[in-house]
């Protein structure tokens, strides 16, 4: 199976990328399931319901959220209508949406995917590792799923490569998202579960985390707001993870990171160009 997950898309410059590349790579890799994450894609701060459809029609399987998950305030109502989006697994019961969804993807497989927050550095909310330990006990990989992915919406590296060995050998796929900087580790760990501490950002690079710089450095310079964050709108880069995952155990065989466009060096996953 071929999978691909994108990251954090930011804003209108991430939108782009993500709708203009997303359906020539579906075709191209021939891909089985594509993940992505949508937490910054509405003017950086949540998504609307609209922006979603968009992701969907682009190629997306599953839309993944995360500490922005309902910025806009319209994603309270709709995500109890969408079930292909996902936020946060561990948020306080009675959270409307879901954290986990199993669907079909274009192979005829069924591939559970998660969405779940770290607690360093963030706010206090349920065990991510008991949330997902729970899931996977309830649908385990070969027995309820042909494929696990899960999003690990982080800050801490530890913490997210913590959950990977937590869970290896009993997902497919752990990828971190969050801090929209692509990391260099990604990897199958011994038991078969392919990670990455962070796929990073679809959106413009020349900026802070996708935002416009001036309002970032003025804010760390003077610790005083002089006016909103801005999502960067130069050439955008596509960010993410690309994996092969073993039909008949649901573990990775190959992987590697994407990028392309804008100012980042490209990486391209050379196994689905023959
Ligand atoms: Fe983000
Ligand atoms: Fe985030």
């Amino acid at each position: 199976m071929r999978f691909l997950f994108l990251g954090d898309v930011v804003g209108r410059a991430g939108r782009r990328a993500v709708l203009s590349e997303l359906p020539k790579l579906r075709e191209r890799w021939k891909l089985d399931f594509v993940v992505v994450n949508g937490e910054n894609a509405a003017g950086g701060f949540g998504i609307t319901e609209a922006i979603y459809q968009d992701l969907i029609d682009a190629g997306a399987d599953v839309v993944t959220l995360g500490n922005h998950a309902f910025d806009q305030r319209e994603t309270l109502v709709y995500i109890t209508r969408q079930d292909r989006m996902l936020r946060p697994l561990n948020y306080p019961k009675d959270t409307p949406g879901r954290g986990a969804c199993l669907v079909r993807a274009r192979n005829g497989a069924d591939i559970l995917v998660m969405n779940v927050l770290g607690r360093v550095f963030m706010t206090e909310l349920d065990c991510p590792f008991r949330a997902v330990d729970a899931e996977l006990t309830a649908c385990r990989l070969k027995q309820g799923a042909d494929a696990i992915i899960i999003d690990m919406h982080a800050e801490a590296t530890s913490e997210k490569q913590s959950l990977a060995y937590f869970v290896d050998g009993k997902a497919s796929v752990v990828v971190g998202t969050h801090t929209h900087v692509p990391t260099a580790d990604e990897r199958i760990l011994p038991n078969g579960t392919a990670y990455m501490s962070d796929a990073g950002m679809c959106g413009d690079y020349n900026s802070v985390l996708g935002m416009d710089t001036e309002e970032p450095i003025t804010r760390f310079v003077t610790k005083i707001p002089r006016g909103r964050f801005e999502p960067a709108e130069g050439p955008p880069t596509l960010s993410g993870l690309a994996v092969e995952i073993d039909d008949r155990n649901g573990l990775a065989t190959r992987l590697s990171a994407l990028r392309r466009g804008g100012v980042l060096s490209v990486i391209e996953p050379d196994f689905w160009n023959d």
